[in-house]
């Protein structure tokens, strides 16, 4: 696969990142183009504008098509950027749409765009043609206002922080074999790969979520989903719902996540 180019990754969806083989913690920033409209989700740092604008381009779109801007929490790994998108694109249509608790904060590199609340929109919002995206509360997981985003037509779920992964070894896609769902050993992988993907997954989330009981909520929301492909924010893609289950699956598992990491183990566990 050829990262330095744009990658469709489900109908209308483009994954508008870039393989940062430096550093473990890279973003993936979407793009969903629809009839003349597009939507960006969880646009990217400041440093991350000119590439991730580029991979826009190569789309073949015009930025004044781009009418909302989707900011799932408001870190600045996704949110950074979002002053030079407000630049680049003239549409007096543009909207941000976030959650209430993460436009207190995206207010301060936002001073353009109307910020909506996915409560106050019915979570919900639908491009002209009638797709829609769906928004799920995931609060705590890890901010007060993260949520995810559904889209009806493909089934796939961007799922923010959610399935993220720390890890230098990065493929855009995260390849589950019917050997890793036995698998017992987090070293020597019997497949050959030069290390297995569970324990960056498994820190992420330690270090990222706030609670066992805050993970567990959004893992509710997800399960209940129909969901054919995750695009979370940091790591790799999940395709397929055998291979999304065993992820799950594995997240549920997971102790010492947050806060409880901190009371079992101590902060050392963490950093
Ligand atoms: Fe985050
Ligand atoms: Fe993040």
């Amino acid at each position: 696969m050829d990262y330095k180019k744009t990658l469709k990754v489900a109908k209308g969806i483009f994954w508008v990142g870039y393989n940062d083989e430096k550093n473990g913690l890279h973003s993936n920033p979407y793009l969903i183009i629809e009839g003349e409209e597009a939507l960006l989700i969880d646009g990217g740092s400041r440093p991350d504008f000119s590439t991730v604008m580029s991979k826009i381009l190569q789309t073949g779109i015009n930025p004044d098509q781009i009418v909302r801007l989707i900011y799932q929490h408001y870190d600045p790994d996704l949110v950074g950027s979002v002053s030079n998108f407000e630049s680049i694109i003239h549409n007096s249509e543009l909207e941000v749409i976030s959650q209430k608790q993460n436009n207190i904060f995206i207010q301060h590199y936002s001073t353009v765009s109307k910020l909506r609340c996915i409560n106050k929109l019915g979570k919900s919002w639908g491009f002209r043609t009638g797709r829609r995206l769906r928004f799920i509360n995931t609060p705590y997981a890890h901010s007060p206002g993260s949520f995810m985003s559904y889209d009806e037509e493909t089934k796939t779920l961007f799922s923010s922080d959610i399935f993220g992964s720390y890890g230098l070894d990065w493929e855009l896609y995260l390849e589950i074999s019917e050997t890793c769902k036995t698998c017992t050993t987090h070293n020597n992988c019997p497949e050959g790969y030069n290390s297995c993907f569970l324990p960056g997954i498994i820190k992420f989330h330690q270090v990222i979520m706030t609670s066992k009981e805050a993970l567990k909520y959004a893992l509710d929301q997800v399960s209940e989903l129909d969901v054919d492909l995750i695009a979370p924010q940091h790591g790799s893609l999940i395709k397929g719902k055998e291979s999304i289950r065993f992820i799950i699956e594995k997240l549920y598992e997971i102790n010492d996540v947050g806060i409880d990491g901190v009371h079992n183990k101590g902060e050392n566990h963490i950093w």
